[in-house]
């Protein structure tokens, strides 16, 4: 509901507030050079890598990687929403928010929705307790009383949901909140019948949605909520809030594939395990694990399905890698999953074989060697080729050397020669193309993937939004940056944005530039980009990097456009004509000895 704040207050805010201010009175700061230090907040540590920074009104943490504006850091620490962290960040500022339209915020908006669901899980609950084949049913799986409650585990009859929530809900209100649907005929019916309940609770622990398992055979065996305005399977992970509330200092997470080995984990007193409920784990749900600790143990079964989601994982987890954060992987055995497991071997068996799990780089060589076996010449080079791919797509430096280390010792290349190969062959920043068997990867991740005609090297755009966000305040109106924002594509547009903010007032810092963007589906990539480590040194040196970026990005474009226009078989008119010849002569310039 950011559309409803005014952009402009949004841009008086920042400019009123000071971030290190904000962080100050939650967390101790200490001054470090030009930046301020401390012990992050997001996850334990004992020396400090949480720095702010008050040029960019930004921070960023060098440990698990938590970065943003002070509007983020509210949200991230009070655990608020957008509107919540204007608000607070307004009082303190001693101003008003005002609000575009009749100002009817999301959380009310919301809040039957979460009074439906909460209504609906505690009747549930009740309804468990009076169906003895649910019960037997649990017990027969292994899991008490105790666990059931912690998990607040329920029942839902073939029918009577309707008619109980009926006198304080409406039909549209529980059709919105996923628990009822349209029927043909305008009415509405229950979703979830005969089926155990298991309540997904979001980072608040409000209930957001549900998981329902059927007790005898059917299709489906489990029925989850559909997406609604509080239900984002994506972004939700099942167990985090539980995890949180057992009690001692989450320094690790288990991540596994269903309700039923979360809960059977947690009956078995393991407790540190989530699940993300049969979606393929995405870069938010890696994100936000973060954020609670810098440790995360991917299981997945032995089988042909678990291999392709341990590849998935793979292509979103590398680029997330940076610092202390740790990612590992469990293959289990085939047939086995961790609920089987734990119940037939006993908690100390489980949390040996976790001990035993591999890291992410081994992981990469083991799914790499299954797919191009590294017997013969052939093998290698495809092999080599395959895994720098993926390398292409890391973020931390140290890392990278590291795994191309590992995949010298595999192909026995030497690691310089890999590093060639790489140079040679730009792939998108962040994301890993055709690196595995699994080559349709859902677009998950927020890449800007440059051009519309797909050929323009994201990792340009990228090196000049970094210099532009980072540095507002060189002089950014050139020829070549006015040029560059007519180009198509998310990138071109993004930087007009930029610039026009920057004419507006060129007094912007780099929070106040990014808060522009937080509705926008890059938004997080452009965050990144905001706390990128540029090794440019001297401003003259920033500059000139971001206008040979420029020049590269119209240079392609000028050439692609040119190959679009000159191929064989294409009829020019007279504007065509005239395209060309102003592109030719444009390229020519930018080809010209200087
Ligand atoms: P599994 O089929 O592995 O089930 O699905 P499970 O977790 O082992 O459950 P039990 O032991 O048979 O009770 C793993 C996860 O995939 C999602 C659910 O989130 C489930 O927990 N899933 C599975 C569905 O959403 N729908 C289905 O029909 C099946
Ligand atoms: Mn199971």
């Amino acid at each position: 509901m950011a559309g409803l704040i005014p952009q402009a207050f949004i841009d008086e805010l920042l400019e009123r507030s000071d971030i290190v201010e904000v962080i100050q009175r939650r967390v101790s700061l200490k001054k470090a050079g030009r930046e301020f230090a401390a012990c992050c907040p997001f996850h334990g540590e004992k020396t400090p890598s949480f720095y702010v920074s008050p040029q960019k009104q930004f921070y960023h943490c060098f440990g698990c990687g938590a970065h943003g504006t002070a509007i983020s850091f509210l949200m991230e620490y009070e655990n608020l929403s957008f509107p919540e962290a204007i608000e607070q960040l307004a009082d303190q500022a001693g101003l008003e928010v005002p609000r575009e339209t009749d100002g009817d915020d999301r959380r009310e908006a919301h809040a039957p929705l979460y009074d439906a669901l909460n209504a609906a899980a505690q009747w549930y609950v009740q309804q468990l307790r009076q169906t003895p084949k649910a019960v037997e049913y649990l017990k027969n799986r292994g899991i008490d009383g105790a666990t059931a409650r912690d998990y607040q585990i329920g029942w839902a009859p073939p029918s009577g949901l309707i008619e109980t929530l009926k006198p304080r809900f409406t039909p549209q209100q529980l059709v919105d909140a996923g628990l009822a649907a349209r029927r043909d005929d305008g009415g509405i019916r229950e979703r979830f019948r005969s089926r155990i309940m298991f309540p997904i609770r979001d980072r608040r622990g409000r209930i957001t949605g549900f998981g329902g398992r059927l007790i005898e055979d059917g299709e489906p065996k489990y029925l989850n909520s559909p997406e609604s305005e509080v239900f984002h399977k994506g972004q939700t992970i099942y167990g985090l809030f539980e995890a949180r509330k057992a009690g001692t200092r989450l320094d690790d997470i288990v991540v596994v594939e269903g309700y039923m080995d979360v809960v059977g984990l947690a009956r078995a007193g393991f407790r540190r395990a989530v699940a993300c409920m049969g979606t393929a784990l995405t870069r938010a749900h890696l994100d936000s694990l973060f954020r609670q600790v810098s440790r995360i143990t991917l299981c997945f079964d032995g089988d042909a399905a678990g291999r392709r989601a341990a590849w998935r994982s793979l292509a979103e987890a590398l680029p997330a890698i940076q610092g202390l954060r740790e990612v590992r992987v469990l293959f289990l055995p085939e047939g086995d999953d961790p609920d089987s497991l734990v119940l037939r071997d006993g908690l100390a068996d489980w949390e040996e074989r976790l001990a035993g799990a591999l890291p992410l780089s081994e992981t990469l060589v083991r799914l790499q060697r299954d797919e191009h076996p590294t017997d013969t010449a052939e093998g290698r080079t495809r092999f080599a080729h395959a895994a720098m791919k993926l390398v292409a797509t890391t973020r931390d430096p140290l890392f990278r050397d590291q795994l191309v280390e590992r995949i010298g010792q595999e192909t026995g290349l030497s690691p310089e020669r890999l590093e060639q190969v790489l140079a040679e062959q730009p792939t998108p920043l962040g994301r890993a193309a055709d690196t595995g068997p699994d080559r349709d990867l859902p677009a998950t991740s927020q890449e800007n993937r440059g051009g519309a005609n797909g050929e323009t090297p994201p990792a340009l755009w990228g090196a000049l939004l970094a210099r532009v966000l980072q540095h507002p305040e060189l002089d950014w109106n050139q020829p070549e940056f006015r040029q560059l924002v007519e180009l198509p594509g998310v990138a071109a547009t993004t930087l007009r944005d930029l610039l026009a903010a920057l004419e507006e007032n060129p007094d912007r810092h780099t929070a106040g530039l990014l808060e522009r963007f937080r509705e926008q589906r890059h938004f997080q990539r452009l965050m990144a980009l905001a706390h990128q480590e540029l090794e440019d040194g001297e401003e003259a040196v920033t500059r000139q990097t971001a206008l040979d970026c420029a020049r590269q990005l119209l240079r392609q474009h000028y050439r692609s456009r040119i190959r679009e226009l000159t191929r064989p078989g294409s009829e020019l008119g007279t504007e065509q004509r005239a395209e060309l010849a102003r592109l030719t002569e444009q390229l020519q310039r930018f080809d010209a000895p200087r």
